[in-house]
């Protein structure tokens, strides 16, 4: 199954998102791999942190987006999931990270700005339909928190988008960021409550992939 893990804003949570899925994946015994399209190269830069005993995710950096589908295409036929990690400019990179997915996850944190900021991404996701049928997406809520009434109201405002939004959220950690660093994920972290987290978001992953007829 080939992840992709979009959103044309910065610092939404795509790389934290890929790799937690990824490690989680690995975990469950998964043969994983990311394809890193940013320029940044945070996740190549995090498999290098990444200590040999942990479970091995390969990482591929690809910042040519006419490179994008063979690459994926190829790792997908050695790889049981590919989840490929976004960049956050406004470029035909994104498109071609939506036409290589088999399904799409939309990180999105929950402020009203956020929100707005989703028409152009829209844009990219419609061109990219008029080449496929279908392509089953779905709004991850990052950094969330009961206990804000905004953050309550995001499920509200982002249902103007007629696309899924998934139960699963993350809340604001610390140990998303002291992970990070390590080359690591929170399931292989001393957070519970974190691990807990990134669990429940694979699983929900794996159930809307089975919904969508992606996986058995
Ligand atoms: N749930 C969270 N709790 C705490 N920190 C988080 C959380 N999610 C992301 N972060 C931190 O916020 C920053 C931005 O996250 P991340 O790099 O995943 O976003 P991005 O969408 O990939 O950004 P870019 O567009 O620059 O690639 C990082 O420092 C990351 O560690
Ligand atoms: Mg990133």
């Amino acid at each position: 199954m080939r992840i992709g893990i979009t959103n044309l804003k910065g610092g939404v949570g795509k790389t934290t998102l890929t790799q937690n899925l990824a490690v989680c994946f690995a975990h469950m015994g998964y043969k994983t791999c990311i394809v890193d399209t940013d320029k940044n190269q945070n996740s190549v830069s995090w498999s290098g942190a990444r200590d040999e005993s942990l479970p091995e995710i390969l990482v591929v950096g690809v910042t040519d987006p006419k490179a994008v589908n063979k690459t994926v295409d190829k790792l997908h036929k050695d790889n049981e999931i590919v989840l490929i990690d976004g960049t956050p400019s406004l470029s035909e990179m994104t498109t071609r990270i939506i036409l290589a997915s088999d399904i799409l996850l939309i990180p999105i944190l929950p402020s009203a700005h956020d929100v707005r900021s989703m028409g152009q991404f829209f844009e990219r996701y419609e061109q990219a339909l008029e080449f496929r049928d279908s392509i089953p997406a779905y709004f991850f809520v990052n950094q969330f928190s009961e206990k804000y009434i905004i953050h309550r109201s995001i499920r509200d405002m982002l249902k103007q988008f007629e696309i899924g939004i998934m139960k699963s959220t993350f809340k604001d950690r610390v140990s998303y960021l002291e992970t990070a660093v390590e080359g690591m994920g929170v399931y292989e972290y001393s957070d519970k409550k974190a691990k807990a987290e990134a669990v429940k978001m694979t699983q929900e992953v794996l159930k809307l992939a089975k919904k969508e007829g992606l996986i058995e």
